[in-house]
């Protein structure tokens, strides 16, 4: 897996933090999984904002709050959340070539229209990035409406041409099963479920307990014999082992691919990585 994603660099990291370059904006995070020693301390004193949880940043120029920047050659609008998130996780740029390799390969192969289906979209990394192109239809759902209007406004930085996307404020699980029912397919499916999710009051789940299900939609709703499917999981890595049988099951083991890849985010000037869980990508045989 490539690791250098334009636009974005890990700094250094070590004794519970991380820090990374969005741009030309220096942030300071915790990060649990950082349990080794920083390498440049030096460098730490170059950030530009650091997360004090449960809620606080603090500036170390001239506060501010949001800022655009280009990360993967998407445009994208970034900001000091309160719980610490900026409104990328950026290693779901790491696949994003893959995902352009797939909307050529339609494209080569005599498809109108790529149908792209990007579920748990968040802010929109790969809808912005799949609707730079033509020829493609980009069908955005999340449940958190400040995430669609977010993503619309990532989406506009990127491209006049909005109609390319279909916006869904809706549960990724409702809207895959209603699509089944309707007969309604896509060659490319991003899928990015959280390791758990609040649907309503009395209905959350995590993602071990939702991944055959999750799975078994997905493929509900795929191209038959085209499909492509990019699934990430930052869970317990036994998940993406779990998704991967589900989905051979349902193949019988025929005509399909099913890899499992780490994603992670290499150290620029070491050769440590910082793990961000993996990547299931399918694709079939035949295309
Ligand atoms: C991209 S996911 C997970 C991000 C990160 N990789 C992680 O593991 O925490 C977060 C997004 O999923 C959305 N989301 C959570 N539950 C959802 C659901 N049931 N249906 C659709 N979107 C959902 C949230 O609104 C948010 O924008």
């Amino acid at each position: 897996m490539k690791f250098s994603i334009p636009g974005y660099a890990l700094l250094d990291s070590g004794d519970g933090r991380k820090l990374e370059r969005f741009g030309d904006v220096v942030i300071d995070r915790p990060s649990s999984l950082s349990a080794w020693r920083r390498r440049n301390d030096a460098v730490w004193e170059g950030a530009d904002a650091a997360y004090l949880p449960p809620d606080k940043w603090e500036c170390s120029r001239s506060p501010f709050t949001t800022w655009q920047t280009e990360i993967a050659n998407v445009k994208l609008e970034l900001e000091l959340m309160s719980n610490g998130q900026l409104g990328i996780f950026p290693e779901h740029a790491i696949y994003l070539p893959q995902v352009e390799a797939a909307i050529k390969r339609f494209l080569a192969a005599g498809s109108r229209t790529v149908r792209v289906l990007n579920l748990f979209a968040y802010t929109g990394l790969a809808t912005a990035f799949c609707a730079k192109h033509e020829r493609v239809l980009v069908t955005h759902v999340d449940l958190a409406k400040r995430a669609i209007d977010w993503a619309k406004r990532n989406v506009q930085l990127n491209t006049s041409a909005t109609d390319r996307v279909r916006w869904i404020a809706e549960d990724a699980l409702t809207f895959m099963a209603r699509e089944a029912r309707k007969g309604n397919a896509y060659d490319i499916v991003i899928i990015d479920p959280p390791s758990f999710s609040r649907v309503s009051k009395n209905n959350s789940w995590t993602l071990e307990e939702k991944t055959p299900e999750i799975v078994n939609l997905v493929l509900d709703v795929l191209a038959p014999e085209s499909g492509v499917v990019f699934l990430t999981n930052h869970s317990a890595a036994s998940t993406s082992d779990v998704a991967r049988n589900i989905a051979l099951d349902r193949f019988n083991d025929q005509g399909v691919s099913i890899e499992i890849s780490p994603l992670s985010l290499k150290e620029e000037r070491s050769d440590r990585i910082l793990p961000a869980g993996s990547l299931i990508t399918l694709s079939h045989n035949s295309h």
